[in-house]
């Protein structure tokens, strides 16, 4: 068995490989003045090759997987993992409007072309249930960091009361807290546009409560420091975040301590300054279960 690393996720899939107790080689990625990627692999390969990378910003790094994945095969991998603990394009699943390209459906039986194996972390799935109805084969892995968070905020926190800020985060939100005793509440959300959410916080009474808010991802941030301000007028006495994908897309993160939150805590699934959280030990159990 082999690891395939790319620069942009070493220090992570190195963590991995070290847990699995396996090699590793690098993927090399070089860059056309056009755009245009070019990928090498090592020119021979075992028959199991395990592939980690994350797929936040995707476009260019999945027609790089497409490259590594098929010429891993002509290499002689005759079983291919793609460990991906972020997984892009899996929120459009359905088309909103005639002839709109279903990016969930169409990537994942990309995927399911190319891998025998995929395994992810907290996939933001809306309408199905399992994550073999996007990626339609035997493995497809996915694995909450509930557990991760979990500990982590024992270890950090006496007690604070965790807020969902909208109802999809309930799943989330409501199994970190049961795993260590804290309270949950959860807000009510509606995305008027990339930048414009409105964000209704439930009948709860937030004053002087050390609140953390928990969600899967962080793009824009506005969820968040729209939640951030409302928290504050409602009086909690300091509030700091949880987020399992740190996209942090332009402004996001400098919006979100402009409203006050004080510490962000990310996990590790994107490479980020605020990733605290390791899921090398989560992802590993994964690997060796499919073993
Ligand atoms: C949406 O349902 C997700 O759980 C996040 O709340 C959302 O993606 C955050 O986006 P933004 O940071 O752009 O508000």
């Amino acid at each position: 068995m082999l690891m395939l690393i790319f620069p942009d996720y070493q220090l992570q899939a190195e963590r991995l490989a070290a847990r699995l107790a396996i090699p590793t080689e690098n993927v090399h990625i070089h860059h056309f003045p056009d755009g245009e990627s070019l990928v090498r692999l090592p020119p021979s390969l075992p028959e199991h090759v395990l592939i980690c990378r994350s797929l936040n910003q995707p476009n260019d790094k999945l027609i790089e997987l497409l490259f590594c994945a098929r010429t891993a095969r002509q290499l002689g991998a005759k079983r291919l993992t793609l460990i991906a603990p972020y997984l892009s394009y899996m929120r459009q699943d359905i088309a909103n409007q005639p002839g709109e390209a279903v990016s969930q459906r169409i990537m994942g039986q990309m995927l399911a072309e190319l891998f025998d194996d995929v395994i992810t972390v907290d996939p933001h799935l809306h309408r199905i249930n399992s994550l073999d109805q996007a990626i339609p084969i035997k493995n497809a892995i996915s694995l909450t960091a509930a557990n991760e968070v979990a500990k982590f905020l024992q270890k950090k926190l006496d007690y604070a009361l965790l807020l969902g800020p909208d109802s999809e985060s309930e799943q989330w939100v409501s199994a970190i807290a049961n795993k260590i005793g804290f309270d949950f509440a959860v807000a009510t959300k509606i995305r008027r546009g990339d930048k414009q959410v409105e964000v209704s916080l439930p009948d709860f009474d937030f004053s002087n409560q050390p609140v953390v808010i928990i969600d899967d991802m962080a793009s824009t941030g506005r969820t968040l420091s729209k939640a951030t301000e409302l928290l504050l007028e409602a009086g909690a006495q300091k509030i700091d975040a949880v987020i399992t994908h740190p996209l942090f897309c332009g402004d996001a993160e400098a919006h979100i301590l402009q409203a006050g939150v004080k510490n962000i805590w990310s996990t590790d699934s994107i490479s980020h300054s605020t990733a605290c959280i390791y899921l090398d030990n989560l992802l590993a159990g994964a690997v060796w279960d499919i073993l």
